[in-house]
């Protein structure tokens, strides 16, 4: 049996959140330079894709570029945006084609304007689209987002817009990049490191962790097959006991 036949397609996650981390490992391992990891980083995005719509994934979030990336050498940064540019213009047509409907979270404000453009080209031509979701979390950071959302409620209920009796799960939730997105239940994060490095604080909440030592450009199809078997094979409880849950299903 195939990993694919093992997943149960009753219970696949909504939302799969990605922090693609090992490009610049991988690239190491090789001999060769960092952009050449990014660069092939490419191809596992297109794999992950693919297996997250074989699957019936309806959100999938990939986690590009944090604010704190931009501390890297200039080289590098130079090289990302240029990536992002280039791979977002070669690949807008096949998306498209493919009914995605592609987004971006993040501080666009931040990004060189050809990156803004090219980005902007992308939303207007798929947002009719029926398809997954690819969300691609760009000049990101969790920390900024919530600043940010933070900010937006004092300003309302400084202007009698809003009471702070209104502030609650709901309204903090509308108030991020992530409105009318459901949160993840799966959080993938490749490379073997096991933290969050600054990504959707508030929508992981109750998300499953799922971590590989899989650098992000060897990522393939069945990688995610696996995580979301793993995902699967996990009690969600969200503060019951497990006899609470089986009374309710
Ligand atoms: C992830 O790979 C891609 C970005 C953060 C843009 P890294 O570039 O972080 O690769 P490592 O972690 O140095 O191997
Ligand atoms: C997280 O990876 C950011 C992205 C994948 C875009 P990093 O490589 O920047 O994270 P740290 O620095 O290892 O925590
Ligand atoms: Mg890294």
């Amino acid at each position: 049996m195939s990993l694919l036949d093992k997943i149960n397609r009753d219970t696949i996650p909504k939302h799969i959140a990605i922090i693609m981390d090992g490009n610049g490992r991988w690239a190491q391992k090789q001999g060769e330079d960092r952009l050449f990891g990014h660069n092939f980083g490419v191809e596992a995005v297109r794999e992950t894709l693919k297996a997250a719509q074989e699957i019936g994934v309806e959100y999938l979030t990939l986690y590009a570029f944090s604010t704190e990336n931009w501390k890297r050498p200039k080289e590098e940064v130079d090289g990302l945006m240029d990536l992002l540019v280039r791979t977002i213009s070669g690949e807008v047509d096949e998306l498209h084609e493919s009914n995605v409907v592609i987004s971006s979270i993040g501080d666009m404000d931040g990004l060189p304007p050809s990156c803004k453009e090219e980005l902007q080209a992308a939303y207007d031509r798929t947002k009719n689209n029926t398809g997954i979701n690819l969300i691609l979390a760009l000049n990101y950071s969790a920390k900024w987002e919530l600043i940010q959302a933070t900010k937006e409620i004092a300003r309302r209920v400084k202007e009698g817009e809003l009471e702070m009796d209104d502030i609650n799960d709901c309204l903090m939730s509308d108030m991020l990049c992530t409105k009318g997105i459901p949160d993840p239940e799966l959080l993938i994060r490749t490379s073997g490191e096991n933290r969050v490095s600054n990504f959707l604080l508030w929508q992981i909440a109750y998300a499953e962790f799922h971590f590989t030592d899989v650098l992000w450009p060897d990522f393939k199809r069945e990688d995610l097959y696996k995580a979301v078997l793993d995902y699967q094979s996990r009690e969600r409880r969200f503060g019951l006991v497990s006899a609470q849950l089986e009374k309710n299903t």
